[in-house]
């Protein structure tokens, strides 16, 4: 059996010829520090970078979140973005979220032997704290109904040092709910595994049942925070490209992620 000491060395020695042998990952471009990875990948979309192009950092001085808020981003956490060009109208580009979710859920649970639910529409959830971020941004083409790229930007909290102490109520760390050595390299590979299986039936959604069957919203009271106001609303379903079906006063709503967050 192997050691912890050769489990690291291993991953780490293997990061890139591993991520290499997966057919969607073209290239591996490692950072110790940047802003943003999703800037970076962002620009390298830009400038014509291929599908699979993989931008992963140790920390993010920038990190972003999403409806503009920030992403704390210290060592010990995977902070990593990806180029893709998905042949989706835009205006499906949610289900690219949708299948990042499940994707993470499933390779946290590979690598720690926990159980991740997904909190609609982007967040992974393990033992009730907050501990995966996913941010996918698009980049819409002129002369196409299919977005020119997106980004998909996933950020994970393993180890105690990723989760800030004013948020400790609600964010969590992977380190924390197993008694297993979690090397973020082994976590890396499985995301973009477990993601490689859905990525060419994206447009079928084959993923949305299993997105369903994890999330910790469907059935619930929740409340929204709209622009307008924050209202109480029950969660009814999700929808087939990754909408939220909610009641209010009897009347149902369908919710798009740009325009609401939703607290449990
Ligand atoms: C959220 O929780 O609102 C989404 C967080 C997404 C964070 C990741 S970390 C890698 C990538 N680069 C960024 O600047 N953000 C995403």
């Amino acid at each position: 059996m192997a050691t912890k000491r050769s489990r690291r060395n291993e991953a780490e020695s293997s990061l890139c010829t591993c991520l290499r042998r997966n057919p969607l990952v073209q290239s591996v471009i490692e950072l110790e520090e940047i802003d943003s990875t999703n800037r970076v990948g962002k620009g390298l979309a830009a400038e014509g970078a291929p599908e699979g192009t993989l931008v992963v950092a140790k920390r993010q001085s920038k990190g972003k979140g999403r409806l503009g808020r920030s992403f704390f981003s210290p060592e010990g956490g995977i902070y990593m973005s990806m180029v893709l060009r998905p042949k989706i109208p835009a205006e499906k580009a949610l289900l690219v979220t949708t299948c990042a979710a499940v994707a993470v859920a499933r390779a946290i649970e590979r690598v720690s032997n926990v159980t991740a639910g997904i909190k609609w529409v982007n967040d992974i959830f393990v033992n009730g704290r907050k501990v995966c971020g996913i941010l996918a941004e698009a980049g819409l083409s002129a002369v196409s109904e299919y977005p020119d790229y997106v980004i998909l930007g996933i950020g994970i909290n393993v180890k105690k040092q990723s989760v800030p102490d004013e948020l400790k109520d609600i964010v969590g760390c992977l380190e924390d709910t197993t008694e297993r050595e979690i090397l973020n390299e082994e976590l890396i590979f499985a995301v973009w595994e477990e993601f490689e299986k859905f990525y060419g039936q994206l447009s079928t959604a084959v993923f949305m049942e299993e997105y369903k069957s994890r999330s910790i919203l469907l059935g619930r009271e929740v409340t929204v925070l709209a622009a307008t106001g924050d209202y109480r609303a029950v969660v009814t379903d999700i929808d087939k490209d990754g909408h939220l079906v909610i009641k209010r006063e009897d009347k149902s709503e369908i919710l798009s992620s740009g325009e609401v967050s939703v607290r449990l």
